[in-house]
């Protein structure tokens, strides 16, 4: 029913995934690559914690327990071999539900995220116009709009 090199081949490609989205998102925690001035700075949804808590913290639990299964039976429960068989298969499926839950949160904030567009120092071109801490983008395109993309002032320049 279930290939424990499989298994172990999942858990060992899943953790390098997990840290690199938990990187991810503190990335986004610094805006600019700078220390936010104030929190109001960054865009909402990182505080969602997409990366760190849907494809770090659930996915971490997941990818061990995979890498812990047996290679032949591919049913030792978290390497406790003396429990049985079926309530191991068990508490693998109940760690796969986290994994897909957390997948799915994950990629329900992004989806948002991509949607919303992220927050910059912007100006909207106009001469007198005062760069501030905006998200021109909420009611635009982000993706490609690209004139609205060239109202996000530098904030290494400034
Ligand atoms: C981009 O956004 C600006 C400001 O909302 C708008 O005036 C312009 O028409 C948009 N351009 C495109 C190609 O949608």
């Amino acid at each position: 029913m279930c290939s424990g090199s499989f298994a172990k081949c999942l858990g060992i490609t899943l953790i390098p995934l997990a840290i690199l989205c938990v990187l991810c998102n503190i990335l986004l925690l610094f805006p600019g690559g700078l220390v936010a001035e104030d929190n109001g700075h960054i865009t909402e949804e990182v505080w969602y914690f997409g990366g760190i808590i849907g494809s770090g913290v659930m996915m971490i639990f997941p990818a061990l327990v995979f890498l812990g299964l047996k290679n032949n039976d591919c049913c030792g429960c978290c390497g406790n071999e003396s429990c049985g068989k079926r309530f191991a298969m068990f508490t693998s499926i109940i760690f796969a539900a986290v994994g897909v839950l957390g997948a799915g949160y994950s990629f329900i904030v992004s989806a948002v995220a991509i949607h919303n567009g992220p927050k910059c120092f912007y100006t909207n071109g106009t001469a007198e116009s005062i760069p501030s801490w905006t998200n021109p983008f909420v009611n635009g395109d982000y993706l490609n709009n690209h004139t609205l993309w060239e109202g996000c002032r530098s904030l290494w320049a400034s």
